[in-house]
């Protein structure tokens, strides 16, 4: 299978150990295991049940418990809706390999996640992409996805809440979405990762609106735990059975030990999300002042997520004022045409909050000395 090159991922190579403030990290500022355990209160400095643990296979969907906790994030799902998983990067690429082939077609709200894009094409499908403007708040326009959509159409496929705008679509748009797809019989696969990083109140996900929504996510983001490499499908059990047939060819089971501190991190949740929100809240608060003062930024404000899509008006090409900024600053952002679209740097905002003020303190010197676009 031929691919094209994931290029976020290479760009995230390319720079993130040379940098000295890291902007394009997505993640809420990850989590120790030592942190981890105090907010789950446990004492043991090795808990007894992992200790005891047989490093054999554990249960091959995923350990039932960690299921259950999964599905209690949801309005109406079960454990029998959920199936573990190697992240949301996992996740989605066991959804189109299961779904998709030649000859079908899928439509992506972009920018997004690479994934949504480059699999299916590389599956032989035709994908229709629907570009996002900072014009409409980074919104999708239904009426231009209900036009292209046909009764080929196996997938639409949303970032909800969106990387990179952090633009968030509330109920009465995942309705509207999930009529389009009805009508035309096709799966709306929503990649759910960044949910319970909302500034208001959370947005439902999108299976328990639609019969045929899928949800995809992990515990990389909201939950800071990224190096657990554990994610999850959630949807109809009948589209979990089909995943599976590709699930025992390329997984067998996600690890016991990530299974485990992903439950314990799921139990724990009131106090890890609250410190996540805590987080992306007060640093949103200090990225928008930033952008308020700085006469050659301007933005949409993110309503969730991580990241802020930020125009400069800086005389260059967003992937050259990347590099600038690491060559003169030392601040990594990411370029927005790694994601598709030229005109924004992507900045990560869910760091620890003296990196990101640092950081943007940086910026703000380096613009001083850039000429403007004119
Ligand atoms: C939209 C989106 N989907 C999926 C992923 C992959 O996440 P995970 O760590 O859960 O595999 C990312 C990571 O940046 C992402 O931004």
């Amino acid at each position: 299978m031929k691919i094209e090159p994931f290029a976020v991922e290479q760009w995230m190579n390319a720079w993130e150990t040379k940098c000295d403030l890291n902007l394009a990290e997505t993640c809420v500022a990850s989590l120790t295991l030592a942190e981890l355990m105090q907010m789950a209160g446990t004492t043991q400095q090795m808990p007894s049940d992992l200790a005891a643990m047989h490093m054999t296979y554990g249960e091959i969907r995923g350990s039932t418990r960690l299921r259950g906790l999964v599905a209690g994030m949801f309005a109406d799902q079960s454990a029998e809706n959920v199936l573990i998983t190697h992240g949301t990067i996992g996740a989605n690429h066991m959804v189109y390999q299961t779904l998709v082939g030649t000859g079908d077609h899928v439509v992506a709200i972009t920018p997004t996640y690479q994934q949504h894009t480059a699999i299916p094409r590389s599956l032989g499908a035709e994908v229709t992409e629907i570009a996002l403007s900072a014009d409409q708040g980074w919104m999708p326009d239904w009426d231009a996805v209900a036009k292209v959509v046909t009764p080929a159409t196996k997938i639409i496929a949303l970032t909800n809440p969106n990387n990179p705008t952090g633009a968030l679509i509330e109920r009465e748009g995942l309705k509207k979405v999930a009529q389009i797809a009805r009508e035309v019989g096709a799966w709306v696969l929503c990649d759910e990762v960044y949910r319970g990083t909302e500034q208001g109140d959370p947005a439902p996900s999108i299976v328990d609106i639609y019969e045929k929504g899928i949800s995809t996510g992990s515990t990389s983001k909201a939950f800071s735990l990224a190096g657990l490499r554990l994610g999850w499908i959630v949807g109809p059990h009948e589209l979990l059975d089909a995943c599976e047939v590709h699930r025992d060819y390329t997984t067998i089971s996600v690890g016991m030990v990530d299974d485990y501190f992903a439950a314990m991190a799921l139990e724990a949740k009131d106090a890890v999300l609250g410190r996540s929100r805590h987080i992306t809240r007060g640093n949103l608060a200090v990225l928008t002042d930033w952008v308020a003062g700085e006469a050659k930024a301007s933005f949409v404000p993110p309503r969730a997520g991580t990241t802020a899509f930020v125009a400069l008006d800086v005389a260059m090409s967003s992937y050259d004022q990347c590099v600038a900024l690491l060559k003169d600053t030392g601040v990594m952002f990411t370029p927005g045409s790694a994601l598709g679209v030229e005109g924004y740097v992507r900045i990560g905002f869910a760091c620890a909050p003296e990196v990101l003020k640092e950081g943007l303190g940086r910026v703000s010197l380096w613009l001083a000395n850039q000429p403007a676009t004119g």
